[in-house]
């Protein structure tokens, strides 16, 4: 941390000056999440509270569908992501085309889009979702069967929850496929005191043998306040760094992957981004409409 400190203070500084604010997902490093954020969060929060920023200047430190998200909300206000590179395996799973292909193939039936997607598909979809919300969504949409795309496990993870018969897609999280059931009896067998929760985008196998499952701020929120002895988070390696840092008494083993997308972020282009005001995020004027109103409907059907 003494490293950082010259960093986090100018990083602080500039965002005065530019009138800026840092939005940061869960999945950031300390050094961001606790330095230099300004509001934290899961993807359904830091959509809500991207609604109610007073700030000209958005630093998303997140991935590039959330800067997105940012600049649907406030399509007059200025929107930066440190490094454009920051993507996703769910966002590049689908394109605007293929949704339209699948209304095409299931004409009339709703298309519930995680948020985890590009500004595009956003404008071809019928109401938003994100792992907090998934199976309010699903079972508010008019009708028995809904398309929930592009993440195949979440869908396999909502369809237990609902009645409704659910068309999925082939999209994956890269980094919770790869946790299988064996990982979690694996983990039992070496601590069998421990908790283990895990994120909805890991298979339905995995979900099925943790004792919780929910949203990044749903996980934080079960640890905070069941303060089990031992826990491992089965999600992005930041979670449990972040989360130890505010618990006491609870021991964070690690069962975690990392997100190499959310990783690109750091303190060093945080502050690049605020002193040259680069990457704009800019989306299609054309399409700013309908992707906003399927983030807003969200948004309105969450509260
Ligand atoms: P949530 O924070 O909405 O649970 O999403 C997790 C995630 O993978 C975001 O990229
Ligand atoms: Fe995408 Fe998975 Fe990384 Fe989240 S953790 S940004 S879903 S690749």
């Amino acid at each position: 941390w003494p490293f950082y400190a010259p960093l986090i203070f100018a990083i602080n500084r500039l965002k005065k000056e530019k009138d800026a604010v840092i939005l940061a997902h869960n999945y950031q490093t300390p050094q961001i999440y606790h330095g230099v954020a300004d509001i934290v969060g899961d993807s359904l929060q830091l959509a809500v509270e991207a609604t109610k920023v007073r700030q000209q200047v958005i630093v998303q430190c997140g991935v590039h569908f959330m800067a997105e998200t940012s600049k649907l909300l406030n399509p007059e206000k200025t929107v930066l992501i440190p490094d454009s590179r920051a993507g996703c395996s769910l966002a590049s799973s689908i394109t605007a085309e293929d949704v339209i292909a699948m209304r095409q193939m299931y004409p009339g039936v709703p298309v519930v889009t995680y948020v985890n997607t590009s500004a595009a598909v956003k404008a071809v979809t019928d109401v938003c979702c994100t792992s907090s919300n998934a199976a309010d969504i699903v079972n508010r949409v008019d009708g028995d069967t809904v398309i929930m795309i592009p993440d195949q496990f979440l869908a396999q993870n909502t369809a237990k929850k609902t009645h409704k018969k659910i068309i999925t897609w082939a999209g994956a999280c890269e980094v919770h496929e790869t946790f299988t059931a064996e990982d979690i009896s694996e983990l039992r067998h070496a601590y069998p005191t421990a908790k283990i929760i895990a994120h909805p985008e890991c298979p339905p196998e995995v979900i099925d043998a943790v004792d919780f499952s929910g949203s990044t701020a749903a996980m934080i929120d079960w640890v905070k306040s069941n303060k089990p002895p031992r826990v491992v988070m089965v999600t992005e390696c930041s979670m449990s760094d972040n989360v130890a840092s505010e618990t006491t008494g609870v021991d964070f083993l690690r069962g975690c992957n990392i997100c190499p997308h959310m990783k690109r972020i750091n303190l060093e282009n945080v502050l690049w981004s605020l002193h040259t005001m680069t990457e704009e995020v800019l989306v299609d004027p054309a399409i700013i409409p309908a992707a906003r109103a399927s983030v807003e409907r969200m948004i309105e059907m969450s509260r």
